[in-house]
Formats: C-alpha cells, structure tokens, sequence
C-alpha cells in the first residue's frame, strides 16, 4: 500500500522489534501475576494484539472506546465513553493500551476515574508519544517511540477512520 501523501516514519521492522522489547519487560515486570490489558479501541487494536502475543504472563483484556476527538485532528478537551468496560477492574493489575499520547487529555481523564474501581495495580502503555504536545501532565510506564510533533497514521491511527491498516507508522501531509 503506497499513498503519496504519507512517508513511512516506523517501518515494519522497527515497530516488531521494538513491540518484542516492550513485551519482554512487561512478562518481567509482571512475573506470576495475571495481567488485563484494557485495549482503548480503536487506535490500539494492532499494538495490543502484537503485544499481547508476545507476553509471556496470562492476559486478560478489556475494551474501552473515549474519545477527545472529533473529525479534525485537534483535541475538543471533552471526554466521551463511547464503549465501556465488560468487567469490573477492581483488584486487578490493569495495564491501559494506547496508541498514542498527544495532549494528553484523554489519559489525564481517564487515569483517575479508572483508579477509583480499585485496581490492584495501574499502568499505561502507549506505542507513541508526542512530547511536544502535551498539555495535560500524563505518567507513561511504557513507550514505544518518541515522535515529532506531526499527525501519524497506519498501525492503528486513523484521520477521519483511514489508513488505519497501514502495516507501519506514517506521517500524513496534508498539502
Ligand atoms: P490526547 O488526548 O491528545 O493525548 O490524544 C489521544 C488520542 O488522540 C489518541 O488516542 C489518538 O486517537 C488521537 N491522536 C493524537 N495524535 C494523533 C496522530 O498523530 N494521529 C492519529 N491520531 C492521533
Ligand atoms: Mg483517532
């Protein structure tokens, strides 16, 4: 799939082998527990199954669709739970898989409320981060890559629910 308007930034390559490392720290940070991934639909679909398969502890997983945006690539600063989880999370050791953090809006809201279930313990794990972005203070237990300030698409992320099959990560331009 080649699209003139998107040049690879993480190739294929780049995003196994750095999904194999993130596993590998997990399965030891979590040595005989049980762990639930709760997969923030839809951006992180490809990022938790690859990681999951590669970690080596039991996995449960939840689904949570928010939302902080609407068709344009600029967070609105709203929250909204479009899908809730199936299960309770209290007593578990929950780790959030996101795609990626930008303002960092949707964690900052959605850290706390999940705390207030009672988890034994909670972490989050992003693919990509955007530093540069950030606006509301967010703490990241795992993170893939580091990237510029730029919309990425492919591996999960979307512009308007596109190019989300994209086997690697890509930088939209939009002249
Ligand atoms: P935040 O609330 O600003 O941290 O943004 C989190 C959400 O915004 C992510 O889960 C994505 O769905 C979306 N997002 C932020 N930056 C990008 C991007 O570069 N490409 C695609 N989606 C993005
Ligand atoms: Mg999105």
């Amino acid at each position: 799939m080649d699209y003139q308007n998107i040049s690879v930034l993480i190739s294929q390559e780049e995003l196994d082998n750095r999904i194999d490392e993130l596993a590998q720290q997990i399965s030891h940070d979590y040595q005989g527990e049980t762990l639930k991934l709760i997969c923030i639909l839809k951006g992180s679909i490809f990022f938790c199954c690859e990681l999951a398969k590669r970690i080596t502890v039991p996995v449960m997983f939840d689904f949570m669709q928010v939302s902080s945006y609407g068709k344009s690539t600029e967070s609105s600063g709203h929250l909204i739970i479009k899908k809730e989880l199936d299960e309770p999370i209290k007593g578990d050791h929950v780790l959030i898989i996101e795609d990626i953090v930008d303002s960092g809006n949707t964690l900052s809201k959605l850290l706390p409320m999940l705390k207030e279930r009672e988890p034994k313990s909670l972490k989050v794990c992003t693919l990509l981060d955007k530093p540069e972005r950030r606006t509301a203070p967010v703490e990241v237990d795992y993170n893939g890559f580091c990237i510029p300030d730029e919309f990425v698409v492919g591996f999960g992320l979307d512009y308007s629910q596109n190019y989300r099959n994209l086997p690697y990560v890509g930088v939209l331009h939009f002249d």
